[in-house]
């Protein structure tokens, strides 16, 4: 297997266009792009929340997920296939709260993939969002730790209890989600925004 590595900040277009050409340039196509990157914010009362940080979040999360799409899709138009992952939470299907910023943008990524899946299907290229629930990554750390500072293990032990399933989502789960969604298999899914929560969004 050949690995390219680009560094990118997707908050800067010239940088996406350039992470983009240069995969063009190395393999010649696209066949999938999962559109991921992403940051929680400072959490707090909408009143409070601040424009400064609010327009910080939605630069990453949802600017720079439209930037990926845009500049990816015109080289899977021209190509004629592909199938792109974004990012969404289940903050973009759920109010959590205290976080403006992050439910705005994730609200708009699944607002962005049934759109652009909409016109580009007629092109053999689907496009679909995931919304995961608790996965034990960094960001999750570092959102535990704004919540409780001193015992976020404990607040996170009790945050995953009300959980169907009564834990954490690894990364690798999400990836097997990831992979399944780009790969032929998912042929006919498209413009869909599937949870992976442990059954989270099923609750009442
Ligand atoms: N962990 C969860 O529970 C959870 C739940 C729902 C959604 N998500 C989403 O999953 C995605 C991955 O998050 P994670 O949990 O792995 O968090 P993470 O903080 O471990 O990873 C986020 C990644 O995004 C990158 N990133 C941040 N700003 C960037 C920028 N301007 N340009 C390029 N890259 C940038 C970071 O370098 C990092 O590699 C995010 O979109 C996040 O919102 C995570």
């Amino acid at each position: 297997m050949q690995v390219e590595v680009i560094t990118a900040d997707v908050t800067r277009e010239e940088n996406v266009k350039k992470y983009v050409d240069a995969t063009v340039a190395k393999f010649g196509k696209i066949d999938g792009f999962f559109n991921n990157a992403g940051i929680e914010g400072k959490q707090n009362l909408t009143e409070d929340f601040g424009a400064e940080e609010f327009a910080k979040v939605i630069a990453v999360n949802l600017n720079g997920v439209f930037q990926g799409m845009a500049h990816v899709l015109k080289q899977m138009r021209e190509q004629g296939f592909g199938s792109i992952v974004n990012t969404a939470s289940v903050g973009g299907i759920r109010g959590v709260g205290n976080q403006s910023g992050y439910a705005a943008s994730k609200h708009g990524v699944i607002g962005l993939t049934r759109n652009s899946a909409r016109e580009y299907g007629q092109f053999g290229i689907r496009i679909n969002a995931i919304a995961p629930g608790a996965i034990m990554t960094a960001m999750v750390e570092n959102s535990l730790k704004q919540m409780d500072p001193d015992n976020w293990e404990s607040a996170g032990e009790q945050f995953v209890s009300v959980n169907p399933m009564k834990r954490f989502g690894k990364p690798e789960e999400v990836g097997g989600l990831v992979s399944f969604l780009l790969s032929e298999d998912a042929g006919f899914i498209n413009g869909t925004v599937i949870p992976i929560d442990g059954g989270q969004h099923a609750m009442y």
